[in-house]
């Protein structure tokens, strides 16, 4: 199978590259990606020499690219992951959100629909459904521009599944959380300012909850929808993990021997939900699926990753990774 990863540099998108290669060997992988501040050539440094990945930096709004892409790779199936992801960011700039999470998706779809391809994965969230508890017969009710944007492009996705008979399956997972996830967000940034001795800023109360799952059984369930979803279905793809973000936090800087002292309540993030969970018993049922990190383990391993791979982090926050690309991957290729 020829399958084109977009976003495949991104946090979820480079661990299921890996996971791919790892998992489903005779696959050959195409991964998109713009590189924006979000992504990271480096979480691929492992695949640099590997001839089942190739990566192609640009923009999935760009059609042409996209047609050639499809085309020249023989491509079967698309998971698509590339997107605005970050709610804060969306809040202070809604735009680039419409552009790539919106239209782009579109652009992808109807690409996808021109050359008939097999598979469409669309990589959607939670965060779709609002706030709550949520079964894939939930109604909407995105309250962010991010998650709205998601909903859209979610939306339009299955639109072209009933209307022009697309393969499409959408996967609406929680919170991931494991290696290589971009130091914004929360587990990641709580990490680096504690070993810092820097403040944790917790929004609101931090009686917020958010169910955790690990990237891994994230990655885990993308490829049994690639391969077992079925046309026009949903699937909720959770961790069985509701936390508090408080508690959350407090566990992090126990797990590393700082002080609650360091933690900061901090203005709320305007619109923020309060809770979501994630009903996933339709993914278990049909598409054999289940998660199997136990969250107290794992979140102590994702903690130690973090502790272990501080040059990763710390050349993101100088900003030296965005450099990666052109001295080592262009100029090797040159
Ligand atoms: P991320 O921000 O870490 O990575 C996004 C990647 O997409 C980056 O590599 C970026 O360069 C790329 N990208 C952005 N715009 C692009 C464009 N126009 N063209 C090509 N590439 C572009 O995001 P993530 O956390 O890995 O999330 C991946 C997907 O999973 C997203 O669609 C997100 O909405 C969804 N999701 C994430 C979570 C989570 O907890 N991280 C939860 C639910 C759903
Ligand atoms: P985040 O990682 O941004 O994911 P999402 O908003 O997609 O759930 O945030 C997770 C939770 O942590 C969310 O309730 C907001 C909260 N949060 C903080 O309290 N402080 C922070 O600095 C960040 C980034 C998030």
């Amino acid at each position: 199978m020829n399958v084109l990863v977009t976003g495949g540099c991104g946090f979820i998108g480079s661990n299921l590259v890996k996971y791919l290669r790892a998992q489903r060997p005779s696959w050959n992988l195409v991964n998109l990606d713009k590189l924006t501040y979000a992504g990271n050539l480096e979480n691929l440094r492992a695949l640099e020499r590997d001839p089942c990945h190739l990566f192609v930096r640009g923009d999935i709004g760009n059609r042409e690219l996209v047609d050639h892409l499809l085309r020249t790779h023989r491509i079967d199936a698309i998971a698509h992951l590339a997107a605005e992801s970050h709610v804060d960011r969306s809040i202070l700039g809604p735009e680039a959100f419409i552009q790539t999470n919106v239209l782009g998706t579109q652009v992808l779809l109807e690409a996808a629909r021109h050359a008939k391809l097999s598979r469409f994965l669309m990589v959607s969230t939670d965060e779709v459904y609002g706030t709550g508890l949520f079964t894939e017969t939930t109604p909407l009710a995105p309250s962010s521009p991010y998650s709205s944007s998601k909903a859209a492009a979610d939306l339009v996705s299955l639109a072209y599944a009933h209307t022009f008979g697309l393969d499409v399956v959408v996967t609406r997972c929680s919170n991931n959380y494991g290696p290589y996830q971009f130091p914004e967000k929360l587990i990641p940034l709580m990490v680096a300012n504690a070993l810092n001795d820097r403040p944790l800023p917790v929004y609101g109360d931090g009686s917020n909850v958010r169910d955790w799952l690990h990237v891994e059984d994230h990655c885990a369930a993308l490829t049994l929808a690639l391969e077992k979803g079925e046309r026009g279905q949903v699937y909720n793809i959770g961790g069985n993990s509701e936390r508090r973000n408080l508690d959350l936090v407090k566990t992090i800087l126990s797990a590393l021997g700082k002080p609650e002292s360091l933690i900061k309540f901090v203005a709320d993030r305007p619109g923020h939900d309060q809770r979501y969970a994630i009903d996933a018993s339709k993914a278990k049922r049909t598409l054999g699926w289940a998660p199997t990190h136990v969250f107290e383990a794992a979140l102590a391993a994702t903690v130690q990753w973090y502790v272990q791979h501080r040059p990763w982090w710390e050349r993101i926050v100088s900003g030296e990774y965005q450099r990666y690309f052109d001295t080592q991957y262009a100029a090797r290729l040159s």
